[in-house]
């Protein structure tokens, strides 16, 4: 009776807590699913091993209570029990160990991966570089806030979303790099079976290959800071084609975005350079200003008849002009410096020119 009882108040509350999902999830990666099986395995060791102590205990306490007149035993060092006592445990630690180990070695072989994800945490989002592919972005909160303060409000379940969410192949080993950029996060997707410290200055190592596709989402799990319960993970996993295609047109998409600094960039320089070029030797006939010193020297300023014909400009400035006070600088100046104070001028006083923003050859 008392061997039943203690093996009822261990076993029910354990098989209701399973029952109500207070489990690990079995999770989507084989790896996920080995250290479920090995979490599985230890836990129903521990319940037998609590049936046994705690029968062994109650079943004492009521065999052999006073009233009964019972005498304890008076003997001392029995090999056998002591053997017992020492033996079985061992084995069963190792038979723990034996598993264990082999899922923790298996942890932390991020080798032979095809592609590799650096997740760095910021206060207060994700950001995720595809590393050998040339793609970052950063992926924060996208619920409002006030929605999620109404909804825990009235005590309804709701989902954290992202902006971006980091989309993974399936079928594919992928290595993740962690680290941070300020305080220590920590990335944490249960049905991938990944929690791993994001520490700055350090960089941690986990992988993941995910078996299906789907969305799995997690939360950072260290505390850090006034928004920590606001730092959600979702990884979108998609079929390796799939992710391919999205990755396609995110390269298209930072290609283009650096042109566009490379082109801005670009102009600075050209315009910077261009005002010196015109300062030293184009501003002692033309004034600084692009007035000019007419009739000798037109003004530059507003003189579409120059500015708004590249071609005429640039083999005015070139050349010079045959029979005037314009002399050519081709050799005065290198090509650089001609293609900037070309630039320079057209964009100070040739704003009527539908192209006067592009950079000159
Ligand atoms: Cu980041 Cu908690």
């Amino acid at each position: 009776l008392v061997w039943t009882m203690s093996g009822a108040v261990l076993v029910m509350p354990a098989t209701a807590a399973l029952a109500n999902g207070w489990n690990m999830p079995v999770g989507v990666t084989d790896l996920s699913r080995d250290i479920h099986g090995l979490h599985m395995a230890i836990f129903w060791i521990c319940v037998v091993i609590g049936i046994v102590v705690f029968g062994a205990l109650f079943y004492s306490l009521f065999r052999y209570r006073r009233s009964r007149g019972a005498q304890p035993a008076r003997f001392h060092e029995h090999t056998t029990v002591e053997v017992i006592w020492t033996v079985v445990p061992l084995l069963i630690l190792v038979a723990m160990a034996v598993p264990a180990t082999a899922t923790l070695k298996s942890m932390y072989d991020a080798s032979a991966a095809d592609m590799e994800v650096m997740i760095t945490g910021q206060q207060w989002r994700w950001r995720y570089e595809y590393r050998d592919e040339e793609v970052a972005f950063l992926s924060s909160l996208a619920t409002p806030r006030e929605q999620i303060a109404g909804q825990q409000a009235k005590g309804e379940h709701y989902l954290l979303e992202v902006d971006r969410p980091l989309v993974l192949p399936v079928d594919r080993k992928v290595r993740l790099l962690l680290t941070s950029d300020d305080v220590i996060h920590s990335w944490w997707v249960p049905e991938l079976g990944v929690k791993q410290d994001a520490i700055p200055g350090f960089v941690n190592e986990n992988w993941v290959r995910i078996n299906e596709p789907g969305i799995y989402r997690g939360q950072c799990a260290e505390l850090c800071g006034r928004d920590h319960g606001f730092m959600p993970v979702v990884v979108e996993a998609v079929e390796p084609e799939r992710f391919d295609a999205w990755l396609a047109e995110r390269q298209a998409e930072a290609a283009e975005a650096a042109m566009g600094l490379d082109r801005e960039w670009a102009m600075e320089e050209l315009m910077a350079r261009g005002e010196q070029v015109y300062g030293t030797i184009c501003a002692s006939c033309h004034q600084p200003d692009g007035s000019g010193n007419p009739p000798v020297f037109p003004a530059l300023a507003g003189n579409q008849a120059l500015l708004g014909d590249r071609e005429r400009h640039i083999e005015t400035v070139i050349d010079g002009i045959a029979g005037s006070a314009m002399p050519g600088f081709a050799n005065t100046l290198d090509p650089a410096e001609i293609a900037a104070v070309i630039t320079y001028e057209r964009n100070a006083w040739g704003n009527e020119a539908g192209d006067s923003v592009q950079p000159s050859a």
